[in-house]
């Protein structure tokens, strides 16, 4: 695949291209086969052994006014990929994959802020795939392995990556509303009751609805609220 770096063992793919992206292009790809020190959302770590699927893409967005939906889209486009292993994904707003109410794969994206702005957006990819077994990092997890699917992580990666590509500049361009319907179409909990945790609260409500910024609209026994971060409990 043009521009992927693969590394056998790598402390993460997310803190490689932090420290090198400067010198990296646009769109290139780092994969590894297992990282010593993978990291999570919320300064959570991420158990990276063989058999996993790890990697992080670099972007520099020519714009920056969509850039959390870059990372739905980058959901949207692993759960596509499983949907064609003939599986029925469910994102798990704002950016977990699951199968079967489980997680199969969690997503950290960071950018790297310069005076200017931003100048790098990295989006990091664990995809729980033929691991011995898989970590519960968080909440109960299944693999492709477990759901007797078998796949390189080539062919996978190259799969997520078709789709990521074919709708990454109208989401640059336009935003959540080029996803909007595919990403809603496979989001099952809306109109269910949820709890979103962050690290300063805990909100209960009906997940109402998807926003045109991809943001999550709550109904709440206060009135609707605009949740931008957070994990969600159904
Ligand atoms: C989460 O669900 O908390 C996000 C997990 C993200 C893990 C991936 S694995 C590849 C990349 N490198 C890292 O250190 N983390 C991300």
């Amino acid at each position: 695949m043009i521009n992927c770096l693969h590394f056998s063992t790598i402390d993460s793919t997310n803190t490689y291209l932090k420290e090198h992206y400067a010198s990296l292009q646009h769109g290139t790809i780092v994969q590894a086969d297992e990282q010593t020190a993978g990291r999570g959302r919320f300064t959570r770590s991420w158990i990276s052994d063989k058999g996993g699927l790890y990697f992080s893409v670099l972007l520099k967005p020519t714009t920056t006014n969509f850039l959390p939906n870059l990372t739905q889209l980058m959901a949207l486009s692993v759960a596509n990929a499983l949907k064609k292993l003939g599986l029925t994904p469910n994102l798990k707003w704002p950016n977990d994959v699951q199968v079967n109410g489980l997680k199969i794969c969690g997503i950290l994206s960071e950018a790297i802020a310069s005076s200017s702005g931003i100048s790098a957006l990295i989006i990091g990819v664990g995809i729980n795939v033929a691991q011995q077994s898989v970590a519960n990092v968080g909440q109960p997890a299944i693999s492709l392995r477990d759901l007797g699917i078998t796949i390189s992580n080539e062919d996978l990666l190259s799969s997520i990556f078709d789709y990521f590509w074919k709708y990454y500049e109208q989401v640059l361009e336009n935003g959540f509303s080029v996803i909007a319907q595919s990403y809603k179409n496979s989001f099952s909990a809306l109109g269910k009751e949820v709890t979103i945790k962050n690290e300063n609260q805990i909100i209960k409500g009906i997940a109402k609805d998807v926003s045109d910024n991809g943001t999550l609209i709550l109904q709440t026994d206060l009135g609707p609220q605009e949740i931008y971060i957070g994990d969600l409990i159904v």
